[in-house]
């Protein structure tokens, strides 16, 4: 099996999904963000809130994607903003499969709240209406996923299943025995 990339909004299971998989097939674990916070020795909602705030990010995630790459087989979780990067898609389409995790405007609100303060891009009078407005910014980038998995109705073991039978679907595919 190829390495396993998840993208997909804030809050679709993509960090706890990401670290279950990785065990699951002894694969190594990497999440962006905490990449970029190690590096930085700073919270993510430190990095937004500081001098070149969402720019400065964007150049911290493009970095700790093309460090993420060299790292041999693994399984990787990033924030969901990567996509807006054409060099970030390039490189991580190259890399491994990508999965999109998607879950609803609603659920993926519920989520957030219970981490108040972690997701700055949310920060909003009206955060539904900011979800809804990313969201439809992103989709198109979302979309040029392998294949993707709801999860607003599913556990984190099943989601990870999901995952691991629409991989091997894809490698199936791509090199027919
Ligand atoms: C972001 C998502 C966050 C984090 C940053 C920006 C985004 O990661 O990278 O706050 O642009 O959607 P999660 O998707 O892990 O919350």
């Amino acid at each position: 099996m190829k390495s396993i990339v998840l993208i997909g909004f804030m809050g679709t299971g993509k960090s706890v999904v990401g670290r279950r998989l990785a065990q699951d097939l002894r694969f190594n674990f990497v999440d962006t963000d905490i990449l970029i916070e190690k590096k930085t020795g700073k919270r993510i909602s430190e990095i937004f809130s500081e001098e070149g705030g969402e720019k400065r990010f964007r150049l911290l995630e493009e970095e700790a994607v093309r460090t993420v790459v060299k790292q041999g087989r693994s399984v990787v979780s990033t924030g969901g903003g990567v996509v807006l990067s054409q060099a970030n898609r390039d490189i991580l389409r190259e890399y491994g499969t990508v999965v999109w995790l998607k879950a609803s405007p609603e659920l993926i609100l519920e989520r957030v709240k219970k981490k108040p303060g972690t997701r700055p891009l949310l920060l909003k009078e009206d955060p539904l209406l900011s979800i809804k407005s990313l969201l439809k910014e992103r989709e198109f980038f979302y979309q040029q996923a392998a294949f993707s998995v709801d999860t607003s109705q599913l556990g984190v073991e099943e989601v990870v299943l999901q995952v691991k039978k629409g991989v091997l679907a894809v490698e199936a595919s791509t090199n027919p025995a």
